[in-house]
């Protein structure tokens, strides 16, 4: 491996602070910091940087109306950011701003170098400025003659300024950029760089007059002015570095991968590389353009007030489950529509169901069949084998995709063989092969390639959800510390026969939605919305099965319905009630359910039968007996008919 490959230097925008942080900074930061998880678990020496920007004219209004100094509203607000990452899991090495002194001063020097170099001239400039931005615009970067992001239209300025001879460089980037096909990804933002780049680049006005404004860093050649803070703020990813001497900056500094959104492009694919040229630096190696997340086809943004705050979706989901949403639900580069509701099925569907079942019914059939150890791994063959080779086959694809900052295409991956795990169980049937002595070594051989299968799955979602991986390892006996790694992913039988395993409980509890209120995501902002069914949400659970809309449910809400087949394979009467029946049914688990069957059947002739089973309905205590599910029973003046099927059915199988 080249010397730098086994190095790897992440970093965020540096967020404003002129406003809470929300879903789009949440989102950027949790990218950096799954890649930062993976790369970590590749083995390589990884620096994760975020930070905090903090001059400005912005910071300056935002302070006054709060009535504070803009120090004391930078640090209050930049306290907030930090706070926000880490209920988050954003694991972080460093968290930079500007208004350190370390930066002040690195940004000092590296404009001194710049202006020796005669990089930087004064100059009269006249041009058109929004306020907004902090920056001029050209005539053909202007939407009808507005400003695209704020739609006002600029003010005609004219003023004296030093300049940064951006166009100096401008061939140097078109060949760099052409020659170097990852230098920004995806290709659509890389054209939309090059395109811009067709046309003669203006210089860079980087300085204020300090009788505009104050808040920012003094030109060391000339006290009058102080930085722009665009050319302050990119500094940062070389400050926070220890530039020009600091080891950690020859170390990392070559191996550098910016995460950003379309928002802040120009300054990523224009400003930096050319001031790093002028230094004499290479170039950032990657950078990583992401789009937005919208609320009702508009950006989430503060200034239209349409925010998310991760702070509540982290209460009322939890952070690993957020971060997979976030993950899972943008496509890398594309914008992404935010909906709570969407988050909801998608915890449900993919961590409650898919991942949570697999993982419970794994460790139940362990401890029922074979005493809560690792059996041996028998003789895997058929379906187990299969599900054995695409695992292995899973870790490569896994492997290329997260490197590719394709989260999204790399949980798809993990998802497609654990649902193929979840029909091995269903296929396999290890609840008969249980019951057969002779097939033991066919039963070691499934419970063994599914236990091998979810130490796998743990590692391969560890990135996103650090939390749940080491739960999981936990739970199969290993120690997280030592199992993150691409070597324990890429090998099989890691688990010793013998070694003990836990019963845990569910991984991710479903989420119960509260119907009174319609799913646009407004409620997670006003603090609102879903409930955990896990006893922490509020007294919505307990309306389940009300409909307060009266007659109609919709399609979504029946469709929370989990219905599925069960025998019924033992029966006996309730010791305290006389109505109420306690049957164990095979679904495909085995579960207790209490039923008001006495009236109508003996216990006797109900053992055998399948029937239609409510699956996901919340574990009850009936007249102290545990009850979880529910039988469904058609009645009519003769009184109570079993819902059976035509013909006989893998019990669990769903009824849709
Ligand atoms: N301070 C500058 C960045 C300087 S970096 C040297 C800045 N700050 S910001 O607070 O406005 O943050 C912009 C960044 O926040 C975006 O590039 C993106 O990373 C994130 N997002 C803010 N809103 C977003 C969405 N609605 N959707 C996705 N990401 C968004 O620009």
């Amino acid at each position: 491996m080249e010397e730098s490959s086994k190095r790897f230097y992440i970093t965020t925008p540096i967020y404003y602070v002129n406003a809470e942080p929300h879903l789009g900074h949440a989102y950027s930061t949790v990218v950096a910091d799954v890649q930062a998880r993976f790369r970590r678990l590749m083995g390589c020496e990884t620096f994760f940087l975020t930070g905090t920007d903090e001059h400005g004219d912005k910071i300056v209004q935002a302070a006054e109306k709060r009535g504070m100094t803009p120090k004391e509203y930078v640090d209050s607000v930049s306290a907030m950011f930090r706070a926000a990452w880490e209920p988050l899991g954003i694991s972080y090495d460093h968290f930079v701003r500007t208004t350190d002194q370390s930066h002040v001063s690195t940004v000092q020097a590296i404009l001194q170098k710049t202006y020796d170099k005669g990089d930087i001239v004064f100059r009269e400039y006249k041009g058109l400025y929004c306020f907004g931005c902090e920056r001029f615009y050209i005539e053909r970067e202007l939407v009808d003659g507005k400003c695209p992001d704020h739609g006002t239209p600029p003010v005609e300025l004219k003023e004296e300024n030093y300049f940064f001879l951006m166009s100096r460089y401008q061939e140097w980037l078109v060949d760099h950029i052409e020659a170097n096909p990852q230098f920004i990804q995806p290709k659509r933002y890389r054209n939309e760089v090059l395109s811009f780049l067709r046309e003669p680049l203006e210089d860079l006005c980087i300085s204020r007059p300090k009788a505009r404004l104050t808040w920012g860093i003094t030109l060391p050649f000339d006290e009058n002015f102080v930085t722009y803070v665009w050319y302050d703020a990119l500094i940062n990813y070389l400050s926070a570095l220890g530039y020009p001497d600091g080891e950690r900056f020859h170390r990392f500094w070559p191996v550098a991968h910016h995460v950003i959104a379309k928002d802040i492009l120009k300054p990523h694919g224009i400003y930096w590389p050319t001031m790093l040229r002028s230094l004499g630096l290479e170039p950032y190696r990657e950078l990583r353009v992401h789009g937005y997340w919208q609320m009702r086809d508009m950006k989430m943004s503060k200034s239209i007030g349409n925010v998310v705050r991760p702070h509540d979706l982290v209460e009322r989901f939890g952070a690993d489950a957020t971060r997979y949403c976030l993950m899972r639900e943008m496509a890398f580069g594309l914008d992404a529509g935010f909906s709570e509701e969407s988050f909801v099925t998608r915890i449900n569907a993919d961590l409650a169901n898919d991942l949570g079942n697999l993982f419970s019914r794994t460790l139940t059939m362990v401890s029922k069949y074979r005493g809560g150890r690792v059996p041996s791994p028998g003789t895997p063959a058929g379906v187990v084998e299969e599900l054995r080779n695409a695992t292995l086959e899973m870790v490569g694809r896994w492997r290329e995709e997260m490197a590719d900052f394709a989260v999204h295409r790399a949980m798809e991956s993990v998802w497609q063989v654990l649902n193929m795990a979840n029909k091995v169980i269903d296929t396999t049937q290890p609840w008969a092969l249980a019951r057969d002595e002779a097939r033991a070594d066919e039963l070691d051989g499934v419970l063994y390639t599914l236990l091998e299968h979810l130490r796998i799955t743990a590692i391969a979602v560890s990135p996103v959800m650090p939390a749940t991986a080491e739960k999981m390892l936990n739970a199969l006996g290993l120690d997280p510390g030592g199992e993150l790694s691409i070597e324990a992913a890429e090998a099989w039988s890691r688990l010793e026969p013998g070694a003990e395993v836990a019963r845990i409980p569910s991984l991710f509890p479903r989420i119960e939605v509260d119907r009174r209120e319609k799913g646009d995501g407004r409620k997670v902002a006003q603090g609102k919305g879903v409930k955990r069914q896990d006893g922490k949400g509020t007294a919505v659970a307990k309306e389940q099965g009300k409909d307060k809309d009266g007659g109609e449910i919709s399609i979504e809400d029946f469709m929370k319905v989990e219905l599925r087949i069960a025998e019924i394979v033992k029966a006996e009467k309730h010791p305290n009630a006389d109505r109420l029946l306690v049957l164990t049914v095979r679904c495909p688990e085995e579960r207790s359910v209490v039923a008001g069957l006495a009236k109508d059947f003996q216990p006797e002739e109900l053992v055998g039968r399948q029937v239609v089973f409510v699956a996901n309905l919340k574990p009850a205590k009936l007249r102290g007996v545990k009850s979880e599910g529910m039988v469904l029973v058609a009645k009519d003046g003769e009184g109570l008919k079993l819902t059976t099927v035509d013909g006989k059915v893998t019990p669990g199988a769903k009824v849709s």
